[in-house]
C-alpha cells in the first residue's frame, strides 16, 4: 500500500486526479470506478481541470460504488443523479457509458447479477476511486462484510446512516436504510485502487485501514491485500497514525 499525506483536501484531490487522468491519457476508453459522498469531490473538481486542458472523458466507461434501495432515480441524492450531475457533466462523459447500480430495481438480486455482469464484460476496473466511511466501510460494505462479498443488498448501519443524513436536510429517517454496493471481492477486483480521505472524522478509521490487523470489523483493511493500491489523505486523516 502506498501512502501519500498532503497538506490539505485540494492537493489530495490533485494527486488522486493525476492518477486518473494518466490512466485515460494512456487508454482513453479506460474503465473508473467512482465513488460519491463528499471525499472525491475534490478529485472530481481537480479533473474538471484536466478536461479544461485537453484532456478528453468521452470514451471513457465507468461504475459507481454504490446506490441507495428505493429512492427514484431522479432524486437529487441517488447516486445516479449524484453522478451525473458530479462527474458525467462535469468531465463530459458519455452518459450511456456509466452505469450505477440500479437500486429501484423490481428485483434487487438480478440487479445486482446484472451489475457484476455489466463489469466482467467491460474487462474490469482499471482504477478506483474510493472514499472510507468513519466505521471503515468501502463502498457501502459495512463492518462485518465477507472480503469475498460481490454486488449485493446490504443494510446500512446506524452510524452510516446518521453520517449521510447531512445529504436528506439532517434528517436521518430519511436516508434510506438499504443500498446496492459492490462487494469487497468486487472492489478488489479492480487493477488499481485509490482512496482518498480528508478530516480527523476519518483518522481512527484511516489509521486502522494502514496499521490495523486485517479483519472484516474495518472492511478497508482488505486494501492490505491489493498489490496496487494508493492511500492519499490529508494531515487531519493521517493524525492518528502511529
Ligand atoms: C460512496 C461510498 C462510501 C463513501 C464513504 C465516505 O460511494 O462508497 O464508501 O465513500 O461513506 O463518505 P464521505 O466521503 O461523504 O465522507
Amino acid at each position: 500500500m502506498r501512502i501519500a499525506i498532503h497538506p490539505d483536501a485540494a492537493a489530495v484531490g490533485e494527486h488522486a486526479a493525476r492518477i486518473l487522468a494518466s490512466t485515460v491519457e494512456r487508454t482513453p476508453d479506460a474503465v473508473l470506478g467512482f465513488a460519491t459522498g463528499s471525499s472525491p469531490m475534490a478529485t472530481y473538481e481537480a479533473l474538471a481541470r484536466h478536461r479544461r486542458d485537453g484532456l478528453a472523458f468521452d470514451r471513457v466507461r465507468g461504475f459507481a460504488l454504490d446506490e441507495y434501495v428505493g429512492l427514484p432515480a431522479e432524486h437529487p441524492e441517488s447516486y445516479r443523479s449524484v453522478i451525473d450531475r458530479e462527474v458525467v457533466q462535469r468531465l463530459g462523459l458519455t452518459p450511456g457509458n456509466i452505469r450505477v447500480p440500479d437500486g429501484a430495481a423490481q428485483d434487487l438480486e438480478a440487479a445486482c447479477r446484472a451489475y457484476e455482469d455489466a463489469i466482467r464484460a467491460s474487462g474490469g476496473v482499471d482504477v478506483q476511486l474510493l472514499g472510507i466511511g468513519a466505521n471503515g466501510h468501502i463502498g457501502f460494505n459495512e463492518p462485518t462484510s465477507s472480503f469475498a462479498s460481490r454486488t449485493r443488498v446490504k443494510t446500512l448501519s446506524p452510524r452510516t446512516r446518521e453520517d449521510n443524513s447531512r445529504f436528506f436536510g439532517g434528517d436521518v429517517a430519511r436516508v434510506p436504510m438499504h443500498c446496492l454496493t459492490q462487494g469487497i471481492g468486487t472492489i478488489l477486483d479492480a487493477r488499481a485502487l485509490v482512496l482518498v480521505a480528508t478530516g480527523t472524522a476519518k483518522a481512527a478509521a484511516v489509521a486502522q485501514m494502514i496499521e490495523g490487523p486485517l479483519g472484516a470489523f474495518c472492511p478497508a483493511t482488505a486494501l492490505q491485500l491489493h498489490a496496487n493500491a494508493t492511500v492519499i489523505i490529508d494531515e487531519d486523516a493521517a493524525s492518528e497514525l502511529q
